[in-house]
């Protein structure tokens, strides 16, 4: 029913990163895509992020905070151990008593997870719910390790979700796991198998998120298009049926991956990566805002979103406009 995103002011480029770490502009733009990322401000916070993009999607739904029965945030990078962001959220916003919960460590596949959860209690009981999906990842990785934290940056998107199908509807969502591939996309530090102490803080691996970029790469690509394929076919629908594609926004080979695997021409696939790197969970609804508010999206279209992440999860949805 709405749609709305924030993105933090301050621009790092890939030649900003060049001044801090062993890297190059060239480098980051072959492999990635990415040209620029936002990192939040001192007084950001996740919570603070959430509430921007949040207030802009129920100001698109025509909505205010007493509207609100659920929240569900969608995060790897919480504001707090706990409680969790969404509870955080909830009393920002100045919303009722309502239940709130986090779909945490979900990875970049966050947010489509989070819709199908609301997808399916609305089914049980009409309701106004509210999703959110949220990264301020910058606060989290070795400024040190151009491996990895290069790819990414910090913003939110939300949507808001209710009965009303008549502006946009989800029509179905998929979504899976596979745990086996926990360890090569993850970071442990500060959890219970490796919590925080002096030996971590002293190693720096309290911020180290570990990933073997190509296995990550390959998996993306596979579970992306056949979840993908899988949620139209349930529908009786096919890629050449989708009018725009939103993928995680991971990196451009990534994405012109998935795109060749469901033959779709550039024109259809929504790409912001060069301007915002890898937001995690906030990728997807962060795209779409921008898609709706742009004209990219307009009534009739089917809307195809499909993203993956550390678990490894993915999810991919279907949506009618
Ligand atoms: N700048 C310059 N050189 C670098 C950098 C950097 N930022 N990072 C690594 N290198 C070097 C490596 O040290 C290595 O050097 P060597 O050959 O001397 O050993 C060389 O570049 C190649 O490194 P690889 O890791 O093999 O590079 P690859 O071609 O695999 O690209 C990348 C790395 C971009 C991470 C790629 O694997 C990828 O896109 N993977 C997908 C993972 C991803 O997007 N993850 C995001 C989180 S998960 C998700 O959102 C789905």
């Amino acid at each position: 029913m709405g749609f709305g995103r924030y993105a933090p002011e301050r621009i790092i480029t890939n030649d900003d990163w060049a001044d801090w770490v062993d890297t190059s502009d060239e480098w980051i733009t072959q492999r990635t895509g990415i040209k620029r990322r936002r990192f939040a401000a001192e007084d950001e916070s996740t919570m603070t992020l959430a509430v921007a993009a949040a207030e802009d999607a129920m100001k698109d739904a025509d909505l205010v905070a007493d509207d609100l029965d659920e929240v569900i945030v969608a995060t790897d990078t919480p504001e707090m151990m706990t409680p969790d962001t969404a509870a955080l959220v909830q009393h920002q916003l100045g919303c009722r008593n309502v239940p709130t919960y986090d779909l945490g460590g979900s990875g970049c596949a966050g947010f489509v997870q989070a819709l199908d959860v609301a997808k399916s209690r609305i089914a049980v009981e009409p309701k106004n719910i509210l999703v959110i999906g949220v990264e301020l990842i910058s606060r989290m990785i070795s400024l040190r390790d151009r491996t990895t934290a290069v790819l990414f940056g910090d913003a939110a998107g939300a949507v808001v979700v209710g009965p009303d199908p008549s502006r946009s509807e989800v029509l179905d969502v998929v979504s899976g796991t596979d745990g086996k591939h926990a360890e090569i996309l993850t970071l442990a530090a500060g959890g219970t198998r490796n919590p925080f102490n002096e030996a971590s803080l002293a190693s720096g691996d309290f911020n180290r998120l570990v990933m073997d970029g190509r296995k990550v790469f390959v998996e993306a690509v596979r579970r992306m298009s056949e979840a993908s394929v899988e949620v139209l076919g349930r529908l009786g629908r096919s890629a050449s049926d989708v009018s725009l594609v939103i993928p995680h926004q991971a990196n451009i080979r990534i994405i012109d991956a998935v795109r060749k695997q469901l033959d779709l021409d550039e024109e259809r696939v929504y790409v912001n990566v060069h301007e915002y790197g890898n937001t995690g969970s906030a990728t997807v609804p962060f795209a779409l805002s921008e898609a709706v508010e742009s004209g990219r999206i307009t009534t009739g279209d089917l809307v195809l979103l499909t993203a993956f992440g550390a678990g490894f999860h993915w999810a991919a949805a279907a949506l009618q406009f």
